[in-house]
């Protein structure tokens, strides 16, 4: 085991360890993507093999399918499990209607598709990840190639009629290329600074032809799970309003890392 993990991967390794125990024998389970999500597949990779827990996780993306593959988590597609009772995902940003800002890693569409298609979504974070309002992150948008060009020309003059602070729109690249999700498509990065109205912004995103989806998700987590370095574990949950703090005193065992074997 990493004896020195960093106190951003302790934070992100607690949120993670305590979104696990919201899953229960039998269940089908999203897997997000993301350092914070890798740490979440590792911890139920962990049950699997400790405790026979049974669950069938549907990955996000092809990363965070590999990982599961190797620390044992069985996996599914989306359309073998159909309807999943819990989504477990990292997030840029969350606010305090726990709408969030996902993408950093490109993996905003399948995110969305699969946490859309749960019971409940909860999503695992380190503290910096809280704002007031979304909108310092970029807000990744997710296009298709052909006229891309034309769609980023349709997201600027669309951003001038909307209450945002900034309306830089950027290609994601990958080195001298295009970065390329797993669906084959580029992602755009909107510099907002400061999103007034996210519901609006997201559903005017999506009218716009080229546009395959946009990463602010709106009324979709219910629980988020955010970690500190020092211990202290953070539930809130939106629809009980409930906030408990809690204290876990727990590091990654060295069966954490059966992927680093
Ligand atoms: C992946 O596309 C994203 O939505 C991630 O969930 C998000 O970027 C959080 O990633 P980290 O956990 O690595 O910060």
């Amino acid at each position: 085991m990493p004896a020195d993990l960093s106190p951003i991967d302790k934070a992100k390794f607690l949120a993670a360890k305590r979104a696990t125990e919201f899953v229960e024998d039998g269940m089908k389970v999203g897997l997000g993507t993301g350092s914070t999500a890798a740490w979440m597949v590792r911890c139920l990779g962990e049950r699997v093999r400790e405790e026979g827990l049974r669950v069938i996780g549907v990955p996000t993306s092809t990363r965070t399918a590999q990982l599961a593959r190797q620390v044992g988590v069985p996996i599914a597609t989306l359309d073998e499990a159909k309807w999943l009772d819990l989504t477990i995902d990292g997030a840029d940003e969350f606010d305090p209607d726990l709408n969030l800002i996902k993408g950093g890693g490109a993996a905003l569409l399948q995110e969305k598709i699969v946490a859309t298609a749960s019971d409940q979504m909860i999503v695992i974070a380190d503290a910096a990840k809280e704002v007031a309002a979304l909108g310092a992150f970029p807000l990744p948008i997710e296009v298709i190639p052909f006229g891309w060009q034309t769609s980023k020309a349709l997201v600027e003059e669309m951003l001038v009629s909307l209450d945002v602070m900034s309306r830089d729109v950027t290609l994601r690249m990958n080195g001298a290329a295009p970065l390329v999700t797993d669906e084959s498509n580029y992602i755009l990065d909107l510099h907002l600074k400061r999103i007034g109205n996210p519901r609006q912004l997201a559903l005017v995103l999506n009218q716009i032809p080229g546009v395959v989806e946009n990463g602010l998700f709106i009324d979709i987590c219910d629980i988020v799970v955010i970690g500190h370095a020092d211990g202290r574990v953070r539930v809130k949950d939106i629809n009980a309003g409930s906030v408990e703090d809690e204290r876990m005193d727990v590091l990654p065992t060295d069966n954490v890392f059966a992927d680093l074997d």
